[in-house]
């Protein structure tokens, strides 16, 4: 094998390498516990939200929240922070929404949520939200 040939395949296997990696771990750091999710749910959440479709509490009803245009729940009444949305709730819109305080996310929102910190929780919680159909 030729020096210049090696060398070559060297960095073609690693931008493989480096491409495979990054295929293999953008699923998986989604790939959170719907059931320890749903115990994050109820400690952080339910306060406010209910899981069940058309129950709204001091918040609206995250029933199939994941792909639900923002401040759109039935008979719920938002703030113009959310009705003004124009995004839908992605994973990834969520995951950025409830890391930090909601008040700094969407400012104007009557939700009072600092955020969680704990990035596995976070996960999990996402991948229960995902569950809500
Ligand atoms: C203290 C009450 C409270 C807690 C705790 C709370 N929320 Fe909320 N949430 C609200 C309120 C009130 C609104 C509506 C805000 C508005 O109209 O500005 C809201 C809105 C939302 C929305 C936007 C819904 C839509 O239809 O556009 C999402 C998503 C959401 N909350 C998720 C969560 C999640 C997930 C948690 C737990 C990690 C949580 N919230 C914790 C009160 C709360």
């Amino acid at each position: 094998m030729s020096q210049r040939f090696l060398r070559r395949w060297l960095r073609g296997s690693a931008v493989a390498g480096l491409l495979l990696g990054w295929t293999l771990a953008s699923p998986m750091l989604r790939a959170g516990d719907a059931g320890a999710g749903a115990d994050v749910f109820k400690s952080e959440c339910a306060e406010c939200h209910s899981p069940k479709q058309g129950k709204n509490k001091k918040g609206p009803s995250l029933f199939g929240i994941v792909g639900r245009p923002a401040g759109t729940a039935p008979n719920y009444k938002y703030t113009d922070a959310l009705t003004q949305g124009k995004w839908i709730w992605t994973t990834d819109k969520l995951h950025w929404y409830l890391s930090q305080p909601a008040r700094k996310a969407n400012p104007g929102t009557r939700m009072k949520y600092d955020g969680l910190d704990d990035p596995k929780q976070l996960d999990d919680l996402l991948t229960y939200l995902g569950t809500l159909h």
